[in-house]
Formats: structure tokens, C-alpha cells, sequence
């Protein structure tokens, strides 16, 4: 293959990922699973040290765990014995990131003709991230405790290959913080032992086009706007 096409393929599948957030049941076979977490274990990471571990979950399994994380996550007075292990999000936002966070929570909630200040139906929709979005598939990923911030520099590069991996499959996926907060839950259901950490968690399976959510395109800067030439 030229050149320029390979270019063409490859940017075509980074510009066409998106996070999908209602999917078909239509199941995906362990070994297409396996070949996108073989593929994106090609990840770079530091000496090589691979610092990722995935755990998948699918069936009577998968729809135990999102039971109790639905319930906890929309009880006040259980919800509040959880809390997140790492900060993902800074403690005070400044612009431009609190902006391009309010944008995006707006034309999500937007499209779903959730107003401004329906708290209940925010919390709602949010909690649909505890069933996978409908995904057949459920994706979480574990660190060594002992590894450090670079080992996370690697995960997210292995993370964007496991999602690139699935679309270049016709697969849709939407990597998830959401979990995290309920890393106990998590913990126990898939016997996630004391020295891992919780990372993240993923939906994979193919996405429902009826879903008005699903017609959410994101932007983004321009190159120009956010890189200095220095010569
Ligand atoms: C590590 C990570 C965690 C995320 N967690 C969530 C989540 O819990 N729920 C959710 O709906 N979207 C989540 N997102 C998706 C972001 O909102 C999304 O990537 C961003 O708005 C850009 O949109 P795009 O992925 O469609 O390009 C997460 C993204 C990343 C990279």
C-alpha cells in the first residue's frame, strides 16, 4: 500500500473514534476482543514494562455488577461512602478547560432535552455509564500500585490503541472514569486484589445510530492554535 494511503486509512479511524454512549446488544467473540488488546499492547511504554492488566466482563456477570453500581450510584446516603482513588479532574478549573468541559456536558445534555438544572435527570443519564451504555461488553483495566505517573502516560497510550483497534473493526467504545469512584464494588465483584489499582473502565460493542446521544460530534482545537515553532 502507498504511502499516502496508509495516511489516509490510519487518520481516517483517529478522526472517525468517538465515545459512543448506546449500544446494540449484538455480542463480540472473546477472540476479536483478544486480537484488539493484542494489537494495542503494541503500545510504546517505558523500558517496556507494559504496565496494563484488562478484565472483561460480559453476561449474567457483567449485569450483576452494574445492578449494584446503578443502585449505589443513584442512593444518595450509599453513593456517599465511595470516593475516587486518584484525582483525574484538578481541584480548581481554570479556562480554557472548564469551558470545554461545560460545552460538551451541554450538547450531550442538549441532545437528550435535558434542561439545564434537571439534577435528577443528569444523574440519570450519568448513571447509564454503570450499565456500559447497553455495550455487550464491559472493559476494565488495573495498575500496579507500585508503578509510577509515566506507567500512566503509557496506559492512555494503550487505551487509544484498544479503542483505534475496535473502530478500525467497526467496533464503537467509550473509555470510562466513571467507574472509578466505585472501585471498592469493582474490587469485589471481579476480585481485583489490593495491590492493583482501578484505571478505568471501557464499553465495547457495536453502537445503536438510532440514539439521538450518538449524534454528539466533539470538537476540537487546531494544531495551529495549541503548538509554538521555535526555529
Ligand atoms: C480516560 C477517559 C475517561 C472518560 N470517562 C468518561 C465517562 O466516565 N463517561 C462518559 O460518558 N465519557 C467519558 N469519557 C469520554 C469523554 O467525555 C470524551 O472522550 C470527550 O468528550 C471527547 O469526545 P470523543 O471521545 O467523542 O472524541 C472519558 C474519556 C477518557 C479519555
Amino acid at each position: 500500500m502507498q504511502q499516502g494511503e496508509i495516511a489516509k486509512i490510519v487518520d481516517q479511524v483517529i478522526r472517525e473514534r468517538r465515545s459512543v454512549r448506546g449500544f446494540l446488544p449484538t455480542t463480540i467473540s472473546s477472540e476479536v476482543i483478544l486480537e484488539i488488546l493484542d494489537v494495542a499492547a503494541r503500545a510504546p511504554s517505558g523500558t517496556n514494562t507494559q504496565p496494563w492488566q484488562a478484565i472483561v466482563v460480559t453476561g449474567a456477570k457483567k449485569e450483576d455488577l452494574s445492578r449494584e453500581l446503578v443502585e449505589t450510584a443513584l442512593d444518595p446516603a450509599r453513593d456517599a461512602d465511595h470516593s475516587q482513588e486518584y484525582s483525574y479532574y484538578p481541584d480548581r478549573w481554570i479556562p480554557p478547560y472548564i469551558d470545554r468541559r461545560r460545552k460538551v456536558g451541554y450538547d450531550l445534555y442538549g441532545l437528550l432535552g435535558i434542561e439545564k438544572g434537571d439534577k435528577e435527570a443528569m444523574e440519570r443519564q450519568f448513571a447509564r455509564n454503570y450499565t456500559f451504555f447497553g455495550a455487550p461488553v464491559g472493559l476494565f483495566f488495573t495498575i500496579d500500585r507500585v508503578m509510577g505517573q509515566g506507567s500512566w502516560l503509557d496506559y492512555g497510550m494503550f487505551l487509544q490503541n484498544v479503542m483505534i483497534a475496535a473502530k478500525a473493526r467497526g467496533l464503537d467504545t467509550c473509555p470510562q472514569a466513571a467507574f472509578c469512584k466505585y472501585h471498592r464494588i469493582i474490587a469485589r465483584h471481579l476480585e481485583i486484589t489490593p495491590e492493583r489499582m482501578l484505571v478505568c473502565g471501557m464499553a465495547l460493542g457495536y453502537e445503536d445510530t438510532s440514539l439521538v446521544e450518538n449524534s454528539l460530534r466533539t470538537e476540537r482545537e487546531s494544531a495551529a492554535n495549541f503548538t509554538r515553532f521555535i526555529d
